[in-house]
């Protein structure tokens, strides 16, 4: 089968690769779509990150580059490995991508499986990817959707759920007002989660497509530019002079983070969503002043059962998101080069690893 393969830095490689075998306890899926995601942008461009380098196997997957990307994807399953009586031929399902140790509980009691020591995701790690026309997946995560979900739409549920986890880790709750700084797509998501729970949003974003998508979707109140406007001050307006009760950080930009710092009121949260290359600042006597929360937030953590009942009850709506479709071909000189120079242009862009969705 076809398969797009991380060799190493700006080294992705489309190849005819052997299927996975079917073990017990696992299910083929035929992939969908698969999104292209931030994270194997900056695996191309300064990794290996989450890749386990040539001769350095994952200590858990037990395998090294070259390996399979993709970890944002949709499908339907192909084959049922024995033992599993849960899921069936047919079934429409979307993958937790994750690697963790055997030995870890993950169950539904459970509230920090991510932070596990050596956690790694599929299509990162090892254990196949969702850029390859099929992959076999151990059934703890694999999520079944209904059949009335579209699948390029489910292949956006792994980015919500990170959405999801984020505002989670926010606490806040319907009638409050939140700031998003950056609307990417993991920005935008975090607005469509926010606005699912009666949370007044506001965006600061600079590229005028993201700005106009966060309003035409319907998950934003207010979308600011900030190289024409005040975000503080317009955030104060609209809050009664006191500020968000919330914000979420999703640019890695150094004056994202001290705008939100600035923004949110006294007892204000601000959650870093935004993977970091190099250590920030921040103004410490403001923090102690004005008693801010800082927190980061990691992937998701039973989150997907949540995030899916969204989707499947109508209360999100993925379509706005997708920008972009092409096949598999296309990843580096059409896909990743759109979201490497022009993403201000494109939102999610999907992969049909078969062709058979384009
Ligand atoms: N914590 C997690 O589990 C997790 C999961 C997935 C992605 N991420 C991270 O989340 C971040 C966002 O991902 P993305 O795919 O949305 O990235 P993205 O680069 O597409 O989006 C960032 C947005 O920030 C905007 N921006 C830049 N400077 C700005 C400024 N000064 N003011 C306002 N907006 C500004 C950009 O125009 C862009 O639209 C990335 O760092 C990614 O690695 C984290
Ligand atoms: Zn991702």
């Amino acid at each position: 089968m076809k398969a797009a393969r991380y060799y190493g830095r700006k080294d992705i490689r489309i190849e005819d690769i052997e299927p996975q075998p079917l073990e017990a306890g696992t299910v083929r899926i035929d992939v969908a779509w698969t999104g292209i995601c931030g994270t194997d942008l900056h695996e191309y461009l300064e990794g290996p990150i989450f890749v386990p380098e040539h001769g350095h196997p994952h200590p858990i997957s037990g395998e090294d580059a070259p390996v399979t990307l993709g970890h944002e994807f949709s499908g339907v399953i192909s084959e049922v490995g024995e033992g599993v009586t849960d899921l069936a031929v047919g079934d429409h399902v979307v993958v937790e991508p994750y690697i963790i140790r055997d030995d870890v509980n993950t169950g539904p009691d459970s509230n920090d499986y991510h932070l596990s020591p050596d956690m790694n995701f599929i299509g990162l790690g090892g254990r196949g990817g969702g850029l390859a026309e099929n992959i076999v997946v151990q059934r703890r995560w694999v999520h079944k959707i209904d059949a009335s979900v579209a699948l390029d739409e489910a292949a956006l549920i792994e980015p919500l759920s990170v959405a999801y986890h984020a505002v989670q880790r926010s606490g806040v709750v319907a009638g409050q007002t939140a700031l998003v700084g950056g609307a990417g797509p993991i920005g935008l998501l975090t607005a469509a989660v926010l606005r699912a729970l009666g949370v007044t949003v506001i965006v600061s974003e600079l590229s005028p497509l993201r700005r106009q998508k966060a309003l035409d979707s319907g998950v934003a109140d207010v979308a600011l530019n900030p190289a024409e406007v005040d975000v503080v001050a317009e955030v104060k307006k609209l809050t009664d002079g006191k500020g968000a009760h919330v914000a979420f950080e999703a640019t890695s930009v150094q004056v994202v983070f001290d705008t939100l710092m600035d923004a949110v009121r006294p007892t204000g949260v601000i959650v870093v969503i935004s993977i970091w290359g190099k250590p920030a600042t921040f103004d410490m006597h403001k923090l102690v002043m004005k008693e801010i929360d800082v927190r980061g937030t990691i992937g998701y953590v039973n989150s997907h059962p949540a995030t899916i009942a969204l989707v499947e009850s109508g209360k999100i709506d993925l379509k706005p998101f997708i920008t972009g479709r092409i096949g598999l071909e296309g990843l580096v000189d059409e896909g990743f080069d759109t979201l490497i120079n022009r993403n201000e242009t494109a939102v999610k862009i999907l992969v049909s690893p078969t062709g058979k969705g384009l």
